[in-house]
């Protein structure tokens, strides 16, 4: 049997048909709004890449912080034969753990990017020529089957990625991720914490542009997949902090009134001056509201572990 292999649950025609509901539902109510997915096309997998080594954006380098000092506790603790980790991307944040796993099996990286997960598994298969890898094209929110992989399971979900989600979405994940595992198995969280406005805001408002530039990539994705005509200069980068809701919000702001044509929905969109979108909310959190959403979803908390500046951190926890 090959030690690589490639699973899709998504019909290949699942992604074009979600873009145009997801736009066309977003564009036409009010206020507007896109689900942040939309950014992670070639070019946006990039600039995400480039904002992950931006000195104002410390996520990824406050998290490979404590995987590099947890990840032999994380190790000890789960004894995981199997590593699944949703939204894999590249892979990169995971091959440390995998190298620390010393018992581990099998992995499954589950990502909607095929491309993503064929030269991640190859990659991690030159370094471990005895890891089978079970890669698996999968939208987590649509639900999806695990492939049989021995026990027990690790299933990890990095990058604070887990922020995307609204408060009931983000319930739902955790149910989800609940019935996906068996008594004892175990969910590694990366979260990014509350802290203060100024650090946030800098964070996803860089002076370099990165993050602009990445926002208004889903109007390019738009344009491309839906014959749109956006002029991503109309839209300015907003960032702001909702301290209610204790999340970041990334918003296009049109500059001008204007109408967006998109031939392939038959709509015509139109902006008042000064009108926003909402294209992303990052969600950051503490540490009594991480354990209380996790119990509610059947998952205890086992472990908490911060960057030694307390700006982000990794949850370990064992599904009842
Ligand atoms: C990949 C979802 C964790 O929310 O911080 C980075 C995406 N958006 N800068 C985040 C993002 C703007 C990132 N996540």
């Amino acid at each position: 049997m090959s030690p690589f292999s490639l699973t899709r649950t998504l019909p290949a025609d699942a992604t074009a048909a979600a873009l145009r509901a997801d736009v066309s539902q977003g564009l036409s109510r009010t206020p507007k709004q896109l689900p942040p997915k939309w950014f992670y096309d070639a070019r946006g997998s990039e600039l995400f890449d480039e904002i992950t080594r931006l000195p104002a954006y410390y996520p990824t380098r406050a998290e490979r912080e404590i995987l590099l000092a947890r990840a032999g506790l994380i190790a000890a603790a789960t004894g995981a034969r199997t590593l699944i980790e949703l939204g894999s991307g590249s892979s990169d944040k995971t091959r440390h753990l995998i190298g620390a796993l010393t018992g581990l099996l099998s992995y499954v990286p589950v990502d909607v990017s095929e491309s993503a997960l064929e030269s991640a598994g190859r990659q991690l298969l030159a370094d471990h020529p005895g890891l089978d890898v079970h890669a698996l094209v999968a939208d987590f929110q649509q639900g999806m089957t695990l492939p049989p992989t021995p026990g027990p399971r690790l299933l990890a979900f990095l990058g604070g990625t887990i922020g995307n989600l609204l408060p009931p979405e983000r319930a739902a994940f955790l149910r989800t991720v609940h019935g996906l595992l068996s008594p004892g198995d175990a969910l590694l969280l990366g979260t990014d914490l509350v802290k203060d406005e100024e650090t946030l805001v800098a964070a996803y408002d860089d002076p370099e542009g990165v993050t602009a530039a990445f926002n208004k990539n889903v109007l390019l994705v738009i344009n491309r997949e839906l014959g749109a005509d956006f002029d991503p200069a109309d839209f300015a980068h907003v960032a702001v902090w909702n301290a209610d809701d204790a999340w970041i919000e990334m918003r296009l702001r049109a500059r001008r009134e204007l109408t967006v044509k998109i031939p392939a929905l038959d709509l015509a969109v139109p902006f008042a001056a000064g009108e926003e979108v909402r294209t992303e909310v990052s969600a950051k959190f503490r540490e009594d509201g991480v354990r209380s959403e996790l119990h509610a979803a059947g998952l205890d908390l086992a472990h908490w572990w911060t960057d030694d500046a307390g700006r982000f951190a990794l949850s370990l926890a064992l599904r009842r």
